[in-house]
Formats: C-alpha cells, structure tokens, sequence
C-alpha cells in the first residue's frame, strides 16, 4: 500500500479493552443484537430507522441503487427536515425544553427553548423568502458559532433552499470560489466575531470576497460584536431588521427525500475543493440513528455537547441535524477553548452538567499539555459518554480522555467517518463494545465497511490495505456539486469492478478483527482535523511573486496530528530566502486559504526530488521534514537532489 501517517505504528501493539460496565449496558439505547439485525435485512433495519422521523408522506422504497453510484434513499418519501428537527417536538409538549444553552466567548449566554427556536427559524425563513430564495437556491453562510448559525440552516432547510457554511477562517478567495461554484443567490455573515478576547472583522472579509461576484443578491449581516460596517446599500441587510420583522409562523414544506439539503465544500487531491452534496431523508434519518445509539442520547435528560464548528461536517451533522431531530438540549460555545482560561471548557461542563461531551483528538492532546491538574479543578462527575472524531486518537490521549475526563468510568467511542459520508459509520456502541484504545473498530449496526488490497480483496485479520465502503448507506454523499464525473472518478472508480466506496483512509485489521484508522492514503492532510490538500497548499505557494515550484508534506505533529511543511524553489532574482521571505510565504498562504492552511515549516530549497516522470516524491520530503533517514532515493531522476537538499538545510539556507 502507498505511504501512511508514520507514528502510528505502536497504535498496532495496543491490547487493552474496557466492557461496558454492567450498570450502563443495561440502559443502552441499542444492544448486541442490532448487528445481527443490521445484517440479516439491511433495507428493513434502515426502513426501521426512518420511522425516527416525522414523514409528511411515507417512502414506497427503502433504496434505489439501480443509478449507481448516484443512490436514492426512501424513495417517495416527503419530509420536512427543519419540521423534524424544530416544530415536532413543540407540537408533542416539549417547547418549554431548552435546545441551546448558548455561551459566548465573552460570557454573554442565551438559553434558546424548543418553542423559541421555532420562533426564529419560522421567521428566519420568512426573511429569505421575502429576499425572493426559493427551494433549490443556494445560501451561502459564513458565521462563527453563534445561534443565528443554526438558525440560518434549519431556515434554509425549512424551505428547501441549500446552505454552504463556508468556516469563518477561510480566506475571501476561498469563501468566493464556493460562493462561485454554487452561484449562491444570498450569504449571510456578521460584523465580527469574538475569538480570543479579541474582535476580528466577518463583514470586511464578505464585501472583499464578493466584489463583483455575481449570482449574489443580498448579504444579510447579523450584528455581533457591533463595530461599525459598511452596509451597500440595496444589498446588504441587518439580520436584526430583516428578520425581526417577519411573523414568526410558517407553515413548512414537505420536500422529496432526495431533495438537496446542503452542500459542503472539502479539500481533495486537487486544488479545487469539493462541493459534497447531502439530501434529505437518508442524510436525517442516519445523523439521527448515529447520534442516539453512539451517544446513547436520551432526550430531556442528558446534555449533550459537541465543540466542533458548524463550518465543518461535524457541526453539521451533530449539532444541528442528528441532536436537534432528537430533541437534544445541548451547549453551543462561541469561542476558543482557553479563552480566558484553560478550563474554560470544564466550566462549562460543570456549569451545564453536561453527560456527553463530542470533541477532537488535537484539542484532547492540547488538554494533556496544559495539564491534568486544569480538568481536576472542576466537578465532572456529570459526563457519562466521551466521544472523538476527525483523525485517528492514540492510545495515550484515548486512556488520558477516559482517566482524567470521564473518571475512568465513560466510554470513549472513537467515531470514524467523513464529509462524504454524513455520519458516523465505524465506531463502537457505548453500551455493547469492549471497546480499545485507538481503535474505532467496527461499522455500526446497518454499515458495512471492510479493508481491502489493491486488488479490491478484503485482507485477513491482522493485514492491512485500504478501507472501503462495500455497501451504501443512507446519508451517503449524493455528488459533487456540479461534477458528476469528479464523483465518479474521486470514490468510485479505484474499486469500480467491485463496486466499492473508496474513502482514502489506510486501515488495518488487528487480529480480532477490530478495524484501525491508518490515516489518509491520497495527498490530503490531516492537520488538527481538518482536511487540506498539499495541491491547494501548493498553488497557493506558487502564487507567490517569489516562488517558482513548491511542494508540500504532511509530517506528524504531536499536537495537531500532522503540520504543514513546505519546500519551495524560489525563483532566480529571489534569491533572500531568509526568515522575512519565509514569514511573507506563510502570510501568503493564510491569506489564499485561510490561517489553517499556513505552513507548520518552510524550506528553501535548491531542488525538488522528482522521479523521471516528474511526479514529486513527497515521501522523501517527509523523512526530511521529519528528521529521518532519507529512504530510498533509486527511482529519483536525479539520485544526487536529496544531497543537495540536505546540505543546503545544513548550512542553513
Ligand atoms: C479522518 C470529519 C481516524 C479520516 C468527520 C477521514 C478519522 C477524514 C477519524 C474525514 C477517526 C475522521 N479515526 N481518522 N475517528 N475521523 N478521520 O471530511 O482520514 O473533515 O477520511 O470529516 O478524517 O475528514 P472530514
């Protein structure tokens, strides 16, 4: 198999599991048996799983696969997605509930109830409406993690309009080309945002990304931090004005089940991002399902709290869509996790009482270096279910999560899943799994998925290859915005005899036949759970008056899981490649992409190592850029380069 995120070896010789405790399984939402169910009759397991729903009109399909790869789940079926995550549970007696406990970075807190956040979702959807959007327009949305965010994408859902959350650190370029490629009618954004103590600037991002852009109409602009901006007129509009004013009923639209509900942009091997297109009744019924038995979610009881950004497809699927279809009350936390301090997030914990707790293995192991002793300062005792997602979880931050989080006791449920897939699809069951540090192991009740070799074989226990997804599922990936045939060629076509979904993840077998993320086998990154092509880094880097070629790695990182690192050629009369023309690249790049994006590590090389087709070797910019051993060097076109290389890293240029 190709290469893999090194480090991650010593994951393979881990060999302790944690049962259940006896108290836990006992309450579990699901239990053993599902597997069996999952297996036995997939279409009916799933059709079993809709009925979480409310459907205005029943499916007469559970699966049309007969267009594959394009799939169509519940066929028939109509439904109304912000209805089964809002109205619903009004109407069944539970307005009073509190959905959101909002809290802001600066200590300001909203506590939204069900009845509350109908409200504002009904009004909200008024308000585009009255902009003239219309189902199947396109809303773009650049907000921090704000209520008005989620308000935003129930409205869109509401009336059958399609958001792009667009993450509040990309760049205007990167905002712009997706505003772009999905000619979105309207963007809604804010003044500002809090981040750090600090207000940093939204609107002056949005008018520079959207001058001259033409399919947009109108920018609804929510008041935030309350600096002053300037409005163009006939075109931008005050949230607090625009929506404020509308009636708070509106009676909501059933839609078809494969209706689109969103688009998300993702990074791939090339430098365009993806537009990744989710619908509807397949995508809720999943992120539903997902959420109550991977969470062992129990509505009106537990407080849930999932730290991601809704500009990423976790925030998508767990705060908004799978929590709020299952009447969650759950924390939604503006701002950075120590802002103004360290154990700001067991604060908040403590303050809310918080019983499952969704994070990231990079914050994890930022918790580890702060410190056990910031955790032990606060009263945890309320958290029963930890959860970890965007990149494999080592041993160590697994066991320190569990000891010094959930007081030996929680489980931690390693969940491994995509912007592609929608929803969680290898994870253990809280209730059921032994489960094993570094180790998602097993696809869940309903899934299937297995690791196979290059030629599309599943590998034996304790062998490794590549993992793929043998069976569709319900909140698959239904396209790439506008390009049918990238869809084609990007998952389906490595394993096009067998018919499988190739998700780009290397995996492993142990011999329990337990399943081990490797990391991303194609030239994405994965850095701090974010996904960044080393192409889009890249051209980036080119971009650059100064720059002739560049070439980018990811080399691990033991905080952010991998760093950017890159080696670039500067061209002939650039010849300063000192500490203010690597700074000024870094710069460059955070502002082509987005501050994620900027390079952990530049270096100024004479030469890159290409083979004699002229493909770069980038596992041999690993080893320098991890301090290793240069590999083999025979299949370079020129074997004297990496000398060259290292000789100029030596003496410092
Ligand atoms: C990686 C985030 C190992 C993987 C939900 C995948 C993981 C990519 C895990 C998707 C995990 C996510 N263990 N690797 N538990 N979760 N990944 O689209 O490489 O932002 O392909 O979706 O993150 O990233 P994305």
């Amino acid at each position: 198999m190709t290469e893999q995120s090194p480090g991650l070896s010593n994951l393979l010789t881990e060999n302790r599991t944690f049962p259940p405790s006896d108290e836990f399984a006992a309450q579990a939402n699901a239990t053993a048996e599902w597997y069996q169910r999952g297996d036995a009759d997939r279409e009916a397991f799933w059709a079993e799983q809709a009925e979480r729903l409310s459907w205005d009109t029943k499916w007469t399909q559970v699966l049309d696969w007969s267009n594959a790869p394009f799939a169509k789940w519940f066929v028939g079926g109509k439904l109304n997605v912000a209805y089964n995550c809002v109205d619903r549970h009004v109407e069944a007696g539970h307005g009073e509930q509190v959905a959101i406990h909002w809290v802001g970075e600066p200590g300001d807190t909203r506590d939204i109830t069900y009845a509350q956040l109908k409200d504002e979702v009904s009004k909200a959807a008024n308000a585009l409406l009255s902009l003239g959007v219309t189902a199947g327009d396109r809303v773009a949305i650049q907000l921090q993690m704000i209520p008005e965010a989620i308000v935003a994408m129930l409205a869109c859902a509401r009336i059958g309009a399609l958001h792009s959350v667009v993450f509040g650190g990309f760049s205007p370029t990167a905002l712009r080309s997706r505003v772009d490629d999905a000619a979105a009618k309207v963007v809604i954004t804010s003044d500002g945002q809090y981040r750090r103590g600090k207000a940093a600037p939204m609107k002056a991002n949005v008018d520079q990304a959207l001058d001259g852009a033409e399919s947009v109409e109108k920018v609804i602009v929510v008041r935030r931090t309350g600096e002053d901006v300037p409005m163009s007129e006939g075109r931008d509009v005050w949230w607090h004005e625009l929506v404020d004013a509308q009636s708070p009923e509106h009676k909501p639209e059933a839609f078809d089940s494969e209706h689109p509900l969103f688009i998300l942009y993702t990074s791939g091997t090339t430098g365009k991002p993806k537009g990744i297109l989710h619908t509807s009744g397949g995508y809720l019924t999943q992120t539903a399902y997902t959420h109550n038995v991977v969470f062992d979610h129990k509505p009106g009881k537990d407080v849930y709290w999932c730290t991601a950004d809704i500009g990423w497809v976790t925030g998508h699927s767990y705060i908004v869509y799978g929590p709020l279809a299952n009447r969650v009350t759950q924390v939604v936390y503006e701002g950075t996790p120590n802002t103004p301090h360290e154990g700001r997030h067991w604060e908040i914990i403590q303050n809310y009482k918080v019983s499952i707790y969704y994070t990231a293995p990079t914050l994890i192991r930022t918790f580890m270096k702060w410190g056990d002793d910031i955790p032990a300062k606060y009263d945890l005792s309320s958290l029963r279910v930890l959860g970890s997602v965007g990149e494999p979880i080592n041993p160590e931050a697994w066991i320190w999560y569990r000891e010094h989080i959930g007081a030996g006791k929680a489980p931690v449920v390693d969940t491994w899943w995509q912007t592609e897939t929608g929803a969680i699809m290898i994870s253990p069951l809280p209730g059921v799994t032994a489960t094993k540090p570094g180790s998602a192991q097993t696809a869940l009740p309903g899934i299937s998925a297995i690791v196979v070799d290059d030629a599309g074989k599943e590998v034996p226990a304790g062998g490794g290859g590549y993992l793929v997804l043998d069976k569709p599922w319900p909140s698959m990936l239904r396209g790439i915005w506008g390009d049918d045939e990238r869809f084609r060629e990007t998952y389906w076509s490595r394993f096009a005899d067998q018919g499988y979904y190739f998700a780009g993840d290397g995996a492993k077998y142990d011999n329990d036949g337990d399943i081990w993320l490797l990391g991303r086998v194609d030239d994405v990154m994965n850095v701090s759970g974010h996904r960044i092509s080393t192409t889009e880094v890249e051209s980036a880097l080119v971009s650059h008056p100064t720059v002739a070629e560049a070439a980018v790695v990811g080399a691990s990182d033991p905080t952010t899981g991998q760093g950017i690192v890159a080696f670039v050629i500067l061209r002939g009369n650039a010849v300063d490649g000192g500490d203010a023309a690597v700074q000024e690249l870094r710069n460059h790049v955070a502002k082509e992409i987005g501050p994620i994006a900027k390079p952990r590590q530049i270096m100024v090389v004479p030469e890159l190592p290409k083979t004699r087709s002229g493909k770069i070797m980038r596992r041999l910019l690993r080893d320098v850029a991890e301090n290793r051993q240069i590999g083999d060097v025979t299949t370079l076109a020129d074997s004297s380069v990496m000398d060259l290389i290292s000789a100029g890293l030596q003496s410092g240029k």
